[in-house]
């Protein structure tokens, strides 16, 4: 196969086609298709963007009814009935089973500005700079997220200070017998610690750029607790590994803790457009018009496709089990 452009043209910064030196052409479900019509076994899944699978019919069919009926694809922030349609299958299908109230958000269509108004949001609650993020974290590659993700390899790209975080040990980090909450809290208790009251403490329930590791039901409950106690808020990353990868829809979902942020992208849309959304307690809600802003806020396709996939594998627990 003949990579001879990618090698010439695009930037040293291409990743993944290193690991995969092939041109795709095709892909169904969990299977991809080379231009030779080789077939691949897609395990990586658009890096957790994928878990309905490729192209998956009843979402592609929506989104062709969609578009052949000069549906708005282009939105800003500025109502549509496909944003409609989403919100409302949102509370009905998500919130409103869950107990949960939340506000929603609509960023930049990536991950890390998800992250980026989650932070900035907490920021400007509590009116502090400092956040906690946790070893082996990842939350994006731009400024303010990327002062959250713990890897050197994406740290050291920044060529600026990468300020306003402290990093805690994750679950399990020093061995089963250390509880790193304890060591978490001490620092949070004593005024000579040298930790800065953070505004707020940034978490995956499963780290999945940071090595697959878990943390415990235990663990997180632990933490909640400590939010609670010393005045921080709550941010869950779903990004990664909500909207069903762990099972159920918010990855959270069996640990009984309530997150006072939630950022949610990746499969969100389900068909591997690009949306994120930030949910966040009501109270919390602070923000100025137009103080976030984004071009690309209203992928209106991906609203489409979003609650196609809510209604049809979040309404009973078939996918989930
Ligand atoms: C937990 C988590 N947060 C944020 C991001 C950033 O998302 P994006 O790559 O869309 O900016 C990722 C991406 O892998 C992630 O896994």
């Amino acid at each position: 196969m003949d990579l001879n452009i990618f090698d010439r043209m695009e930037s040293e910064v291409r990743g993944y086609i290193r690991s995969f030196p092939v041109i795709f052409s095709k892909a169904q479900g969990s299977t991809l298709f080379d231009q030779t019509g080789r077939e691949y076994i897609d395990f990586f899944a658009g890096a957790g963007t994928l878990n309905y699978g490729h192209n998956n019919p009843k979402l592609k069919e929506k989104l062709i009814e969609y578009i052949n009926s000069d549906g708005v694809v282009h939105g800003l922030d500025m109502a549509t009935e496909a944003k409609k349609h989403f919100m409302e299958t949102f509370e009905r299908v998500l919130l409103k089973p869950r107990g949960m109230n939340y506000k929603l958000q609509f960023t930049g269509p990536t991950g890390t500005n998800a992250v980026e108004a989650a932070l900035k949001l907490a920021r400007l609650v509590k009116g502090r700079e400092n956040v906690v993020s946790f070893t082996h974290g990842f939350h994006g590659v731009s400024g303010g997220s990327l002062a959250t993700t713990a890897n050197s390899k994406f740290r050291d790209a920044a060529g600026v200070g990468l300020d306003n975080t402290t990093f805690i040990p994750y679950c399990g980090y020093m061995g089963d017998n250390i509880d790193t909450i304890e060591y978490f809290e001490r620092l949070l208790e004593d005024p000579s610690s040298g930790l800065d009251q953070p505004a707020a403490v940034i978490v995956e329930t499963v780290q999945g750029e940071g090595g697959v590791n878990v943390a415990t039901k235990r663990w997180l409950l632990s933490l909640e607790k400590l939010c609670r106690k010393y005045d921080m808020l709550l941010i869950v990353d779903d990004i990664q590994v909500g909207c069903g990868r762990t099972g159920s829809f918010f990855s959270f979902d069996k640990y009984g803790i309530s997150p006072d942020i939630v950022t949610l992208s990746k499969s969100l849309s389900g068909y591997g457009l690009p949306m994120s959304l930030v949910l966040m307690k009501p109270e919390l809600d602070i923000w100025a018009p137009g103080s976030h802003s984004g071009t690309f806020r209203g992928n209106n396709l991906a609203f489409v496709t979003a609650a196609e996939a809510l209604d049809t594998y979040w309404t009973n627990d078939q996918f989930e089990q």
